[in-house]
């Protein structure tokens, strides 16, 4: 049984996408650990609903580097015996402490098309207000292996919604999520069940 570690710092739907669909049986792996930078974000209070072990470790005024922070956050997912990282608004940025230690083994979701509207700066509303700045037609989510390098590794899987003139950040955002729902559960699946294969920075998904 793949054990499965989501680390959120916001509201946590995608969480909740993932908890909701290991209790439905989609997976065959089970969210051991919630993991969050800030001790009130709401994905804590979902794990606790699950009855899912959640640990914070305040990121704000943390004493140490960057680096430090990062190996306290291996040491409990090594303790936990973790298997797979989800970031789920997680919003920070891994150091490479934590990327090479769990190589091809930490996920992200994106709110846009990558490898259009991502790196440093764009997360949360930033993506959707970038999008419909551009006067794009469509966007959607993506979900990927976290490597050095923001929002630049391997794509798992990708969603798309269309972007009408009339779309918000707002509007744009809520139908991003509903896309971010189904992809990342999905992309969990076929990690527990070993179906994805990274071959020269690329993935193939075994049908
Ligand atoms: C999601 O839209 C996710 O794609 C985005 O933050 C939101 C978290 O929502 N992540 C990023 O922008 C990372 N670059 P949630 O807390 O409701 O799951």
């Amino acid at each position: 049984m793949i054990k499965i570690a989501v680390f959120a710092s916001g509201g946590g739907t995608n969480l909740q996408a993932l908890l909701d669909a290991q209790e439905t049986g989609l997976f065959k792996g089970k969210i051991g650990l919630v993991f969050s930078n800030l001790p009130d974000a709401k994905a804590l209070e979902r794990a606790e609903t699950h009855r899912v072990e959640s640990v914070a470790i305040t990121s704000k005024g943390y004493s140490g580097s960057r680096e430090e922070y990062d190996k306290e956050v291996l040491r409990l997912c090594q303790a936990k015996k973790i298997d797979l990282i989800c970031l789920a608004g997680y919003m920070r940025i891994l150091t490479p402490v934590l990327i090479k230690a769990y190589e091809y083994r930490i996920m992200n979701i994106h709110p846009a098309l990558l490898p259009k509207f991502g790196g440093e700066g764009m997360y949360g509303h930033h993506v959707h207000e970038a999008v419909i700045k551009a006067k794009e037609k469509e966007s959607g989510a993506t979900v990927h292996f976290v490597i050095e390098g923001v929002d630049a590794g391997p794509i798992i899987l990708q969603g798309h919604v269309k972007v009408f003139p009339t779309d918000t950040p707002q509007t744009l955002s809520e139908k991003v999520l509903k896309v971010e729902h189904l992809i990342y559960p999905e992309a969990v699946r076929l990690f527990c069940e070993k179906k994805i294969i990274v071959n020269e920075g690329k993935v193939r998904i075994i049908p």
